[in-house]
């Protein structure tokens, strides 16, 4: 066993290990390519259709809801160079293909579920030059006196709601669908918000919102109901046919002081129960609120309560509501900042939003506990077929 002998053996295991390593590697990327297959097969969302998605979708895990500005100066040209820079990446990244300039391909493999969502704001009709075909219904909303809205929550030109089951292909989508357009917008709101995550609970089930409450019960079904509260039909504006009308209202949730009921008051305030959804004249949480029935000469889900205020009281009292948790550090010295992006669908703002919006503000037992602090309304033009872009019938 001479010392040339032990360095020849040590040479032989030095490389025999180094072909080991090289085998691995060779393995690696094999199992990295079939994972990439796999995931280039996860759920996807159709971007092309009579309407955008993200809408009636089943709603995602993780939402981001953007509003932009046109840059002072920009106007039609800049905007359609916009929304056709939108469209183009917007159809690849929810195909689970990378975007036209990706510098993070591999972040674009996983669409989860990913959908991208444009709307036009009221101001956006006028910077387009388009200002008579703007809905009629997508105006500022009127001032509420629960209203306590700040300027860093408010208005924009311009919407990107983009949605995924999975928090990193929301965030990659998200950087390149801004970064392609920076030269023509500028960011004026991101506001990011969350549900159950997929895996937590049965599918389908309602979601919870940061007070305790299943949140969501009571909206439109899919399929024909909701697609007749939600798609214009063309008859204020032939270009939005196929399109909705979109609000958000950040409402922040006074949790600390929520906390400081016992779960009756709670129940009362909302007129159903936290742990089951149920109404207070039920058992099941998609029992039907009788808001008829008393006790002792008093009605069991008191009339100032959340849901009996919030009630459709006529057929066209009704829209989508999609909620999302946003759950952000709270400032120096306090404990949360935590609420609702409250968002809602319809065809027309002024017929179906506003009665609940407005009952609400005058009484509502909730609005010791919430505050609205942002509100903005877009027009959510109607979805591309292949070959079009992104609310291209508005400058026809
Ligand atoms: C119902 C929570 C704001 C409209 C409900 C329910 C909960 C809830 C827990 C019962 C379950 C369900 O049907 O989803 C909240 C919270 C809010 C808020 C925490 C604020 C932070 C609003 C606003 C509106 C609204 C601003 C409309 C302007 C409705 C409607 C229902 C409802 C229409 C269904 C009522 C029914 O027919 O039973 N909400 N909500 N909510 N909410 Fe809200």
């Amino acid at each position: 066993d001479s010392p040339s002998a032990r360095l020849s053996l040590s040479r032989r295991r030095l490389l025999t290990g180094s072909a080991a390593v090289l085998g691995a590697a060779g393995i690696g990327a094999a199992a990295a390519t079939a994972a990439t297959r796999s995931e280039a097969t996860a759920p996807t969302v159709p971007f092309f259709g009579p309407h955008q998605a993200g809408i009636t979708t089943p709603p995602q895990a993780h939402a981001h809801y953007i509003a932009l500005d046109l840059r002072p100066g920009a106007g039609a040209d800049e905007a359609v160079a916009l929304l056709k820079l939108w469209t183009t990446d917007g159809a690849r990244l929810t195909a689970g293909t990378s975007a036209l300039a990706d510098t993070e391909p591999e972040l674009a493999q996983a669409p989860a579920r990913l959908t991208m969502t444009v709307g036009f704001g009221p101001t956006f009709f006028d910077r387009v030059g388009q200002s008579g075909r703007r809905p009629p219904s997508v105006r500022q909303l009127p001032h509420f006196q629960i209203d306590r809205l700040e300027e860093r929550w408010t208005g924009g030109d311009l919407l990107l709601r983009v949605a995924s089951d999975d928090p990193v292909t929301a965030a990659h989508a998200v950087r390149v669908l801004l970064k392609n357009v920076r030269t023509l917008a500028t960011i004026r709101w991101t506001q990011r918000g969350f549900r159950n995550a997929v895996g937590t609970h049965a599918p389908g089930q309602t979601m919870r919102n940061l007070m305790g409450n299943l949140d969501g019960t009571v909206n439109p079904t899919p399929g024909a109901d909701v697609d007749g509260v939600v798609w214009a039909d063309g008859s204020g504006q032939q270009w939005f046919a196929g399109g909705t009308t979109m609000v958000v209202r950040r409402i922040a949730m006074l949790l600390d002081t929520w906390d400081e009921l016992d779960p009756d008051a709670r129940d009362l305030t909302m007129g159903r129960r936290q742990d089951s959804g149920a109404p207070l004249t039920g058992t099941l949480e998609h029992d039907v609120p009788d808001f008829t029935r008393t006790r002792d000469g008093i009605p069991i889900i008191p009339a100032n309560s959340h849901i009996a205020r919030a009630h459709a009281r006529t057929p066209a009292e009704r829209f989508l509501r999609q909620a999302y948790n946003y759950d952000d550090p709270p400032p120096a010295g306090t404990t949360t900042n935590a609420g609702l992006i409250f968002v809602t669908y319809q065809r027309d703002i002024d017929t179906q939003f506003l009665p609940v919006q407005r009952r609400l503000a005058q009484a509502d037992a909730l609005n010791t506990w919430t505050r609205p602090i942002g509100s903005a309304v877009f027009a959510i033009p109607p979805g591309v077929h292949d070959g079009q872009f992104l609310g291209q019938g508005l400058f026809e």
